[in-house]
């Protein structure tokens, strides 16, 4: 089965087929990062209007990368949610408009689920069962994953995703969006130890995660350097790194914890922040400690994108899943919703 997957969630348009005996034919992503930089952050309404002007130039190089044409896509699968609902409408309307078109069926899949399974694009996929760390702009969750739509959360975060925890603490230090990667650069020249700032919630039982103190400490850190005349560039980077540390380790903590909890040697990190290589050396050596594996994507399949949209609604649609023609998607939509496999 040929499936061509659409992804218009956030800032990222991304296009991308994917077939089940083959695997990934092709990808394209437009990121709109610099339309939203001066802003600092996503401007919604920017970001609908884009991936309208993206979506069809997308496809058309995706297609002509795989040497396919439009007869030989046999689904579509697009983002139905969670996200920004303009930008996800834009790939709803697409796919169901090629679908009915092209005369093949449309299926609405989640994004989490599509990080969540990005993983499996890779050389080594891990198998199931396995404890998944999902870290986006949006979400920081502990799951475990019995199979594709068997999904438990065992725990998240009571306000600051991970992702957005390091947009915001960029912001605060004058650096640009998206944060993570701008902090994470910072980091690489910084002094360990200058700095120690805390492990929020680490102290006491449970999986649930607080990174919103984080920023504030970061915020007071920042300002009492400034007040003692020290704005160096030095000084950021340290602060950055501090800043790095304390969710990396915290992240860290309650992985080793999930998995314990869950009787399991498998974790699979996913989303934006699963690409800062410090998070995967950390998690990698806890791991490998445990006599463990820890998997993730390829860092562009870590970040929104199309593939991972593909590959997930590939699976469902193997299965059997349909759905009708509506345009509908969801702003919110729990991971435990979704039907099991
Ligand atoms: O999964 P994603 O592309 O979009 C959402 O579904 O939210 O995640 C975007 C988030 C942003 O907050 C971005 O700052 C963060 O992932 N991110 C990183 C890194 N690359 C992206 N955070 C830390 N280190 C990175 N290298
Ligand atoms: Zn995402």
């Amino acid at each position: 089965m040929r499936v061509l997957g659409l992804e218009t969630s956030c800032d990222e348009t991304g296009v991308a087929l994917y077939d089940s005996e083959r695997g990934l034919l092709s990808d394209a992503l437009f990121s709109q990062i610099d339309l939203h930089r001066v802003y600092g952050g996503v401007v919604p309404e920017l970001a609908s209007r884009d991936h309208v002007k993206r979506m069809l130039p997308l496809i058309r190089e995706v297609l002509d990368a795989a040497g396919s044409r439009p007869d030989e896509v046999d689904a579509i699968a697009y983002t139905a949610g969670p996200g920004l609902v303009g930008a996800l409408l834009v790939g709803a309307a697409c796919a169901q408009a090629l679908a009915l078109a092209w005369g093949v069926p449309a299926l609405g899949v989640h994004h989490m689920e599509g990080h969540l399974l990005a993983p499996m694009l890779e050389e080594t996929p891990p198998q199931f069962p396995f404890v998944a760390l999902l870290v986006s702009g949006g979400h920081t969750q502990l799951v475990q994953v019995d199979g594709i739509g068997r999904y438990t959360v065992l725990g998240e975060s009571l306000d600051d995703a991970a992702g957005e925890a390091f947009d915001k603490t960029a912001k605060l230090l004058g650096l640009s969006y998206p944060g993570g990667p701008e902090i994470a650069r910072l980091a690489e020249r910084g002094v360990p130890g200058r700095f120690v700032f805390p492990r929020p919630m680490t102290d006491r039982p449970g999986l649930e995660f607080s990174f919103s103190g984080l920023k504030t400490f970061t915020l007071t850190t920042w300002q009492r350097c400034q007040a003692a005349g020290d704005d160096s560039e030095q000084t950021r980077c340290d602060i950055a790194l501090a800043f790095q540390t304390a969710v990396v380790e915290t992240l860290a903590i309650k992985c080793k914890r999930a998995l314990k909890q869950a009787g399991l040697k498998s974790l699979v990190i996913a989303g934006g922040v699963s690409a800062n290589r410090a998070l995967r050396e950390n998690l990698e050596q806890m791991l490998g400690e445990l006599g463990g594996h820890v998997f993730y994507a390829r860092p562009r399949f870590c970040t929104d994108n199309g593939a991972m949209i593909a590959y997930a609604g590939c699976q469902r649609l193997l299965a059997g899943q349909q759905e009708g023609p509506a345009i509908a998607v969801k702003a919110r939509w729990p991971m435990e919703q979704l039907a099991a496999l």
